[in-house]
């Protein structure tokens, strides 16, 4: 069932955002070599009770950390870890999720640590630029499954794939309502959008083949061929006016 959000709701969740915008800011300049990933998501977890919210992820379906922080092949649900220190090149992805007063915002954005790379820089950007490309098809009428076909075609016609067995996501005062949004597929299937959804769009892109598979930790998705990965994600509001990115830049500004 997809639950739709009334424009005091969404106002709700555009407050969650906000918050989570300053989290990421905050949290991003931080990375550095020599950072271990656990001390990323105790600086997160301050950042985000500073703001008087929570972090969902903490203890959601058994989640051990507050925040994810995914390396080199990891793809998503990385768990920060006191063993893991950053170094030079690492590609890494970090997901949060915010609740304030009840509503929730989810976001992810993918960085190098270190020395940047010409080859990583590029999958990171085609990631990025995949969510705003699927953001600017999400108006009324649309439907999920063009959702999906835009972010797929950006990925592969640049030589890219997308991860098929994670989606993106209704999210509310739930972190995952209906719908499920793949992040490939077919126009003009799928559920119809309307004004009210809320919908967190998470592109996942390998630089090699999509498929995947799990750590011996039971959360930690990694690539088969352990290549690189990458993820975006931002909580996007269907309005009446406009569609709008709670957690991020209305349009692709590059990688900043
Ligand atoms: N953004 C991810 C998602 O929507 C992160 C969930 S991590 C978990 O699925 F621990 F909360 F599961
Ligand atoms: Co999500």
């Amino acid at each position: 069932m997809i639950c739709l959000k009334s424009r005091r709701e969404i106002g709700m969740m555009r407050h969650a955002a906000s918050k989570l915008k300053l989290v990421f800011q905050e949290l991003l300049k931080k990375v550095q070599v020599g950072l271990t990933t656990y001390d990323l998501d105790e600086i997160a977890v301050k950042l985000i009770h500073k703001q008087g919210a929570e972090a969902t992820f903490k203890g959601y379906r058994g989640y051990p950390a507050s925040i994810c922080t995914s390396l080199n092949c990891e793809v998503v649900h990385g768990i920060p870890s006191k063993k893991r220190k950053l170094i030079d090149g690492d590609l890494l992805s970090v997901d949060i999720g915010l609740t304030d007063e009840g509503y929730i915002a989810d976001a992810a954005r993918t960085v190098m640590v270190g020395r940047k790379n010409e080859d990583i820089l590029k999958l990171i950007e085609v990631t990025k630029k995949s969510l705003f490309i699927a953001m600017s098809v999400m108006r009324p009428g649309k439907r999920v499954g063009d959702i999906g076909a835009a972010v797929q075609k950006h990925v592969e016609s640049n030589g890219f794939s997308v991860i098929r067995d994670f989606v993106g996501h209704g999210v509310g005062r739930a972190l995952h309502e209906d719908p499920q949004v793949p992040n490939y597929g077919k126009e003009g299937r799928g559920a119809k959008l309307e004004v009210g959804m809320v919908i967190a769009i998470e592109p996942m892109v390998a630089a090699g083949s999509w498929e995947v598979e799990m750590l011996e930790n039971k959360w930690t998705v990694v690539t088969r061929d352990r290549k690189m990965a990458a993820h975006y994600e931002d909580t996007i509001a269907i309005t009446e006016e406009e569609t709008e990115n709670l957690t991020g830049p209305q349009e692709f500004n590059g990688l900043d």
